[in-house]
Parts: C-alpha cells; structure tokens; sequence
C-alpha cells in the first residue's frame, strides 16, 4: 500500500499503527469472533462512518457465516456540549429480534454514544450484544462501557486513518496516526 508517497503524512505528527500491525490486530480480533460465534446467529453492526474501514477487513477475518448491516447516528445537541443522547439517521435494514450482535466501533472515548445506542439496539429484543472497538482510549471514560473485543488500547490523543476522520478528512489514510497540533489549531 502506498503510505510514502501519501500526501498527507506532513500532516501527521507520529505513526501508532503501521498497515501491518492493524492488519495483525484485525485478524487476532476475526478469530476471536470466529471462535465466540461459532454456531450462533452473527450480525456484524457497523457504525458508519468511522468503523467502514475496519467494517470491510474484519468481516473477511471471520471465517463462520455472518450477516452485515450498517448505521449511521448523530449526536443530540448543539456544537460543543454533547448530552451523548444519539439520534438514528440510517437505521439497519435487518430487524435485530434473535440475532447475536456485534457492534463494529472504530474507537471508545468517552463511551456516550455507545452507551446511548446499545439502549436503542437492546429495546429491539436481539439474542446477545457484544461491543467491538478497534481502539480504546480508557482514560477518557465517562459512562461505564466496556467493550468485548479490543485491538489497542490507546492514549489521550486525538488519532485519524483507516477510517477516523479530523473534519471528515483522513478517513482514506491507510495506517492511523496523530494528527499535528497545527492542523487543528
Ligand atoms: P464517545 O461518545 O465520546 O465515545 O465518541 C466516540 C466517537 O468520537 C467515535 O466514534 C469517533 O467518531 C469520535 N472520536 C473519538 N476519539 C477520536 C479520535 O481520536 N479520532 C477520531 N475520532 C474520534
Ligand atoms: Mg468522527
């Protein structure tokens, strides 16, 4: 994959995951599942759009029959204070009553609008809801979720590539990295 030549790495401050090692951490996480799923009724959730990426890799490391499906939400709320409370914008085409849910999250922050979806999700009568986030920032927990299936725990910095955006950019980066301070400020 062409990461030297990537135009936006000047805008990047440090690589945290190279292609290879997100690849490892997403085929560790697809034979979990694999593993954990096996005979059950699996339904891969994806939360568009930051979980896309991960979406598209991890459903091909799972090596039992799934189903797929995708949603989008946004938040409650005006600008800077987010009450967490999220609101449906493209609901799942499948109706949840029976299945074994995971939830396909790109990253855990403070754990709001997760905590607010899987209300919406549970009071559809699925079988089982399990949480899987490719990334982790425990230190900025403000409701207690916790996920199920972890590819890395990460610091407090804000991160963009394989599908995390700053301003809907750098979702198409093929590793993740720290965004540079002067691009936000
Ligand atoms: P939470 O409700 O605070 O847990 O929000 C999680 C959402 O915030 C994620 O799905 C991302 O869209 C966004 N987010 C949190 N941290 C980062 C980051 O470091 N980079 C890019 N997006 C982030
Ligand atoms: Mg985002």
């Amino acid at each position: 994959m062409s990461v030297d030549n990537n135009e936006m790495l000047g805008d990047i401050e440090e690589v945290l995951f190279s292609v290879g090692q997100i690849d490892e951490m997403v085929k560790r996480i697809g034979a979990e599942i694999s593993k954990d799923y096996r005979g059950k009724n699996l339904l891969l959730v994806s939360v568009l759009k930051g979980s896309i990426v991960f979406m598209a890799d991890l459903m091909r490391s799972v090596t039992i029959p799934a189903r797929i499906d995708f949603m989008a939400t946004s938040s409650y709320g005006s600008g800077t204070v987010s009450t967490g409370e999220v609101k449906i914008v493209k609901d799942l085409d499948i109706p949840l009553k029976g299945y074994d849910i995971v939830l396909v999250e790109d990253i855990l922050d403070s754990g709001k609008t997760l905590n607010s979806l899987l209300g919406i999700l549970w009071s559809r009568k699925p079988h089982s809801i399990k949480i899987c986030t490719l990334f982790d920032k425990p230190e900025r927990r403000d409701v207690d979720v916790q996920a199920d299936y972890v590819g890395a725990q990460i610091p407090d910095k804000f991160i963009v590539g394989y599908g995390l955006d700053y301003d809907e950019k750098y979702r198409n980066l093929p590793f993740v990295g720290v965004l540079s301070p002067e691009v936000y400020n």
